[in-house]
């Protein structure tokens, strides 16, 4: 092998090995830069008579060019190599599934909430709402519940600071307040037509809402839920209470094979009064009586309150709990898991 072959062999190693651009352009000073090897030849072509300047100087112009060429080549496989690097890093998985925003959804309660609304809608019933934060004027007293009265003491509650109309203010202990703040603004609305005789469209009303007491266990949370309900006419009677009560119960559980029992009561707002059981005849709660709602005739002192004429005006009213309906409807058995706000629970419905 020639001088000039070997040169060339080097360079091609030297290239070949080279493992970053900046090894290579190191080697490559070597033979093509300022005072490298093909250059020094180069130079020295010049002192070469003519002949042999010509044949020399295709040789290590050859030479060069095959050097260039090498570099070239390496060039070309480092560029690569980094690309495929690069890729690699920045590799994407195009088949993973991709990052939702999860679906929200109503809780079990709400569900509950606008089914008994929808239900009650559909039998004439306005929907209304009333403030959670009340006067112990419309939990108390105006529900023919005065100050002394032993009733009282099963609905203790949170007091808040502050008075409305020199009554202090307190959490309301359950919905009734909204029979006479609804009742009133309808009566207000309608004192022209009552004034001249000409009677007054019925209050037909529920009244769904949060509610508070001290209380709490696996069956009873400091806040709770009810609906009350108030149908007040000139002939509403206790009839109607039933008929309306047991088509709302059958609707709400989908299920005609339900039956209601009207068990002898005590609420100072209602006479007389009854607590509302359910029984199911069939499914996992068959044969047992669940204590639904609370309800009565409202009391006529209540009807006063409301700026009506008992002597006139009668009718009836309920609240019921629609937490513990939707225990009932989805085989709940501790209220509190409601409250939680445990998604795992919560996904369920
Ligand atoms: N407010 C009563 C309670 O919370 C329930 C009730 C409402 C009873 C309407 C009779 C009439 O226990």
């Amino acid at each position: 092998m020639n001088e000039l072959n070997s040169l060339v062999d080097s360079a091609h190693k030297l290239f070949s090995a080279a493992p970053t651009v900046t090894d290579l352009e190191n080697a490559k000073a070597q033979f093509l830069g300022k005072s490298g090897r093909i250059t020094e030849l180069m130079k020295g072509l010049a002192t070469l008579p003519v002949e042999e300047k010509k044949s020399r100087g295709a040789a290590v112009h050859a030479a060069k060019v095959a050097i260039e060429g090498a570099l070239g080549t390496r060039r070309a496989e480092l560029a690569q190599a980094a690309l495929d690097k690069q890729l690699a890093a920045e590799a994407l998985d195009v088949t993973l599934p991709g990052r939702t925003v999860g679906g929200g959804g109503l809780h079990p309660v709400s569900i509950t909430m606008e089914r008994i609304e929808s239900i009650f809608s559909s039998m004439g019933f306005s929907v209304a709402q009333g403030p959670e934060i009340e006067s112990d004027w419309f939990n108390f007293t105006a529900l023919n519940t005065p100050e002394d009265h032993p009733a009282r003491s099963m609905h203790d509650t949170f007091y808040v600071q502050g008075e409305s109309g020199g009554a202090p203010l307190l959490l309301r202990t359950h919905t009734s307040p909204m029979q006479i703040r609804h009742a009133v603004a309808h009566v207000k609305r309608h004192r022209g037509r009552l004034d001249a005789g000409q009677g007054m469209p019925e209050i037909r009303v529920i009244a769904p809402g949060r509610t508070y007491r001290v209380d709490s266990d696996a069956t009873h949370s400091p806040m709770f839920h009810q609906c009350e309900g108030l149908w007040v006419g000139e002939a509403i009677s206790f009839k109607d209470l039933k008929v309306s009560f047991t088509d709302f119960c059958r609707t709400f559980f989908e299920s005609d094979d339900l039956v209601l029992r009207f068990r002898p009561s005590f609420f100072p707002f209602t006479e007389p009064s009854a607590e509302i059981d359910i029984q199911f005849q069939s499914g996992p709660l068959a044969g047992r009586w669940l204590e639904v709602a609370g309800s009565g005739q409202v009391h006529p002192n209540v009807i006063r309150n409301m700026g009506l004429d008992p002597e006139h005006f009668m009718g009836f009213a309920f609240g019921m709990g629609p937490d513990r309906l939707t225990m009932l409807r989805y085989g709940v058995s501790d209220l509190r898991l409601f409250f939680d706000g445990d998604l795992r629970f919560l996904n369920q419905f």
